[in-house]
């Protein structure tokens, strides 16, 4: 967050996020943007929009494409999705090969805990009880009139996250969002869902371009950055790449990582003859 908040984008501060709202409300130098995942007990819903909303959030970010967690192959070998003793001892193994991540994070970090559910999931530091938390909670059955419901509730800037559809897109801004992220959860609900380049034409398309179209899943350069601005969106959005760069070098790896994506998305505008960001077209450059 504090690399975002250094070269002025915005951090979005996830539902199930080990940084609680009041936390990164304390640590942020600009307002944070607070995702948001339905949750059946519309009680703790409600709790979680009353902070983040008195904690200076005004944009909320609610994502709609894990009605139930996908399954994740690899989570299920390293047992991180399953339950029982075999996944802990699994888990005990990966713990006792990492000296350096028990020392650095387990150790000096933490407190690893779901800062903002913390207080509402029983037992939410044993991965078991939070999995078994998450599978009664994600709320399966949200229709438009949920989204209805979060448009009255929200005073401020609303977002959907995980369309890929015009017709969705469409029906989003008719919900009263004021913009929608155009993502596959980065591949990671549905092995085999569709990119989110390929779906972005029609999307733009069909909402006009006055509507704030954002998009996530790949970006991996600058260059990148520019193909998604030539396909029509307003801004990206990333997941993996800061994670990777936070693993690797902390704050200051976000902040090379960053700084090194300015630096190709202006080389790819000198070399394309572009001088203004709203200037990127179709024209410059094959996008896909
Ligand atoms: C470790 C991890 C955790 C994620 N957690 C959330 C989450 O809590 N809420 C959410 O809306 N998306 C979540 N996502 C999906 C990202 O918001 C984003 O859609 C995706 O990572 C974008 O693709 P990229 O990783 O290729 O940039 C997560 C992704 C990763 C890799």
């Amino acid at each position: 967050m504090r690399a975002a908040n250094a070269i002025g984008i915005p951090f979005t501060l996830s539902t199930v996020g080990l940084c609680g709202i009041d936390e990164v409300a304390t640590a942020a130098h600009a307002p944070f943007w607070f995702q948001l995942y339905m949750l059946r007990d519309r009680g703790v819903a409600n709790a979680l929009l009353d902070r983040a909303w008195a904690a200076g959030c005004r944009t909320l970010m609610f994502t709609i494409d894990l009605p139930m967690p996908g399954p994740r192959h690899r989570d299920i070998r390293n047992g991180l999705a399953v339950p029982g003793r075999r996944a802990k001892l699994l888990r005990t193994r990966q713990l006792l090969a990492r000296p350096g991540w028990i020392w650095d994070v387990a150790m000096r970090g933490g407190p690893l805990r779901l800062g903002s559910l913390g207080e509402h999931v029983p037992a939410a530091r044993d991965l078991d009880a939070f999995r078994q938390w998450v599978d009664q909670q994600f709320d399966p059955t949200v229709t438009w009139a949920d989204i209805v419901w979060l448009r009255q509730r929200w005073r401020g800037t609303l977002l959907l996250k995980g369309i890929l559809d015009a017709d969705d897109a469409r029906a989003s801004i008719d919900a009263g969002a004021d913009g929608i992220v155009v993502s596959n959860h980065g591949g990671r609900q549905l092995d085999g869902a569709a990119s989110t380049a390929s779906k972005l034409p029609a999307i733009v398309n069909a909402v006009g371009a006055s509507t704030q179209v954002l998009v996530d899943g790949g970006i991996r350069s600058g260059i990148d950055v520019f193909r998604a601005l030539a396909l029509g969106v307003r801004g990206v959005l990333i997941g993996r790449p800061w994670v990777y760069a936070l693993a690797a070098g902390g704050e200051p790896g976000v902040r090379a990582l960053l700084s090194c994506w300015q630096r190709e998305l202006a080389t790819t505008m000198a070399l394309t003859g572009v001088t203004r960001i709203d200037a990127i077209g179709s024209q410059q450059l094959d996008p896909i």
